[in-house]
């Protein structure tokens, strides 16, 4: 699927070492501001019908959605609203590296319980930071195809929505993975991470088409890696109102 991207980045940093939670380490800094702006935006979407539970999908790998999931969800816990993150990218998954979680038990051991016999709160694990708990992805069986498909899933999201203010997903790229567009489906809203300078803007077309084709609820996109003036280079904009000609991010 390399099709779509100009400069395809495989990044396995944040698989290993966790993605960047500047909101914990540097919550005065721009960056930490930014993914607070995005978190606020996202709130003034849902006036009308609250964004409980949501994703941030990009159109190819190595984007920034684990990074801007990590440190969106963290920037909601820190306004002291009860906060779930759950992993569901079975392909590349950070959460647990990122928030120093045990990995033996996760989404999968939920998804693959057809007697429905284990309880998902002995599974979700409370972090460091608090009203931030995490629900890792759990072990990927070799066939993982169709899990996050499923109505366990659909039935799963229904759950964490009732024990949780939000619930943010952790979701492969739409273009690499079929999925993402159903489990898309079943949230009160998607956003699209598009980095600056790499994703092409076909990626970006073909992205939500998808997207509106799976009658997801599109919220808007994150311009990353804009340039900011941050010390570590991070930089994030929001933008609204995605038409397949406007990929740029109003200032
Ligand atoms: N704004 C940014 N500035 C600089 N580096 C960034 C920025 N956003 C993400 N990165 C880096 O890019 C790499 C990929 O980020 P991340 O893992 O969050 O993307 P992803 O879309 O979740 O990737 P994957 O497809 O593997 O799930 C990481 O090394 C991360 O630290
Ligand atoms: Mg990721």
């Amino acid at each position: 699927m390399g099709l779509f991207s100009r400069k395809k980045i495989q990044s396995v940093d944040t698989m290993v070492n966790g993605a960047n939670l500047v909101t914990l380490t540097k919550p005065q800094s721009l960056v930490a501001e930014q993914f607070r702006t995005i978190k606020t935006n996202i709130t003034f979407m849902g006036v009308d019908h609250p964004i409980k539970a949501l994703a941030f999908t990009s159109s190819n790998i190595s984007e920034g959605k684990s990074t801007v999931t990590a440190n969106v969800g963290v920037t909601w816990a820190q306004d002291n609203k009860r906060v779930l993150m759950v992993d569901a990218d079975l392909r590349r998954p950070t959460m647990h590296s990122t928030f120093d979680l045990d990995n033996r038990q996760g989404l999968t051991t939920l998804l693959m319980d057809q007697e429905h016999v284990i309880n998902s709160q002995d599974v979700i694990q409370a972090t460091e930071v608090p009203n931030l708990d995490v629900l890792t992805v759990g072990p990927v069986p070799p066939n993982a195809t169709g899990l996050l498909n499923s109505q366990r899933m659909r039935d799963l999201v229904a759950t964490f929505e009732q024990m949780y203010d939000v619930v943010i997903i952790d979701v492969p790229p739409i273009l690499e993975v079929n999925d993402t567009q159903v489990l898309s489906s079943m949230l009160d809203g998607v956003v699209l991470v598009v980095r600056s300078g790499v994703t092409q803007k076909v990626a970006v077309k073909r992205a939500v088409e998808m997207l509106n084709i799976s009658k997801a609820n599109l919220l808007g996109y994150v311009m990353n890696d804009v340039a900011s003036g941050d010390d570590d280079g991070y930089g994030y904009g929001y933008g609204y109102g995605y038409g397949y000609g406007s990929v740029e991010p109003e200032d």
